[in-house]
């Protein structure tokens, strides 16, 4: 017996008009999927010729994923607002939802050329559309999920408490393919960009010579490291066999506070780590506990495998 993500929502405790955002989120990935399939016969691999509001090169791809999810939005009357990275300013759709959707898109969009895991990341969030908080912290989200576009389409969600995954089959369905995922408490892999170490903090460097340092380190065992560079793909890796992601702040994004975005690509992978027995942090706080300042707004991320995230913020309180 199969479950469909049709019958696994309608058996969760939310609310249908929820449960119906993330089914609407669910058609746009199995769309953008289907795209992002053709898109070298299509064409459709170079820039898009604009600049998104974060001095980033938007590719053509980034601009039609957009334009799906947006689509896909539009045609739910319980969504009022939609935030992405794509677009400068929030989109008050005409429905007036009582839900708003915080979403990356494309994630990764910079690997397209080499054809390695893409994905799409959203984050939900509960809103008065007389009057909408576009700038709640994480811990408000009521669900979060992300498509991971790799030799399987994934498509992990959480309303919480709990992180399941389902499969793209042949026929469009997303179907369950795991209940509830546990991100393993211990873990020897850990993701970072090693090119930027002349840029990191003294806690970053710390944790991560320790690391390198293998037996004779403080965690007195091997490490292999991992580093995709699209954070769908990282954090997929870390769900399903543990490891911990770090794109701290360093000094070069010391004034942007971090490269990763707060609101679609921190938050709502947070609450999926979360909800699967992780930890997340910046560093110095938790990041569902951040108070956003801008719906494109950055923070340091670092999340995963308990027991390594709780040794990178000791380095912290100590550094
Ligand atoms: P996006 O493609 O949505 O702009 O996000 C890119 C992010 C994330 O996927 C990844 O972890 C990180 O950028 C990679 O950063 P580097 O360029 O430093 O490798
Ligand atoms: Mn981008
Ligand atoms: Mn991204
Ligand atoms: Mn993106």
């Amino acid at each position: 017996m199969t479950t469909d993500l049709a019958q696994w929502l309608a058996a969760q405790q939310v609310a249908p008009e929820l449960a119906s955002v993330v089914a609407s989120m669910a058609a746009a990935s199995a769309e953008i999927g289907a795209v992002l399939r053709l898109a070298p016969i299509a064409g459709q691999t170079g820039l898009a010729g604009h600049t998104n509001v974060q001095g980033e090169a938007q590719k053509e791809l980034d601009v039609v994923s957009n334009d799906i999810v947006l689509r896909h939005l539009q045609a739910n009357a319980n969504v009022s607002i939609l935030v992405s990275e794509e677009l400068d300013e929030a989109v008050h759709m005409e429905n007036q939802g009582r839900y708003m959707v915080a979403t990356d898109p494309l994630d990764g969009s910079s690997n397209l050329d080499v054809n390695v895991t893409v994905g799409t990341i959203f984050s939900v969030l509960g809103v008065d559309p007389a009057k909408p908080d576009l700038l709640q912290k994480g811990s408000a989200q009521l669900a979060a999920g992300y498509a991971a576009y790799g030799p399987a389409t994934s498509l992990v969600l959480t309303f919480g408490t709990g992180t399941s995954v389902f499969t793209l089959d042949g026929s469009g369905q997303f179907v369950l393919t795991l209940e509830s995922v546990k991100v393993p408490v211990a873990s020897g892999e850990y993701a970072i960009n090693t090119a930027r170490e002349r840029f990191w903090d003294k806690a970053t460097l710390a944790y991560v010579t320790e690391n390198v340092a293998g037996e004779t380190g403080a965690a007195g065992k091997r490490y292999n490291m991992r580093w995709v560079g699209s954070m769908v793909a990282d954090i997929h890796r870390i769900l399903m066999r543990g490891g911990i992601f770090l794109y701290p702040l360093d000094s070069e994004t010391t004034s942007k506070g971090g490269r990763l975005r707060l609101l679609y690509e921190a938050n709502p992978m947070a609450l999926l780590v979360e909800a699967a027995g992780g930890k997340s942090t910046t560093g110095r706080e938790r990041i569902l506990d951040v108070q956003p300042t801008g719906i494109h707004q950055r923070v340091p991320v670092i999340l995963g495998s308990a027991e390594e995230v709780s040794r990178v913020e000791g380095h912290y309180a100590a550094n």
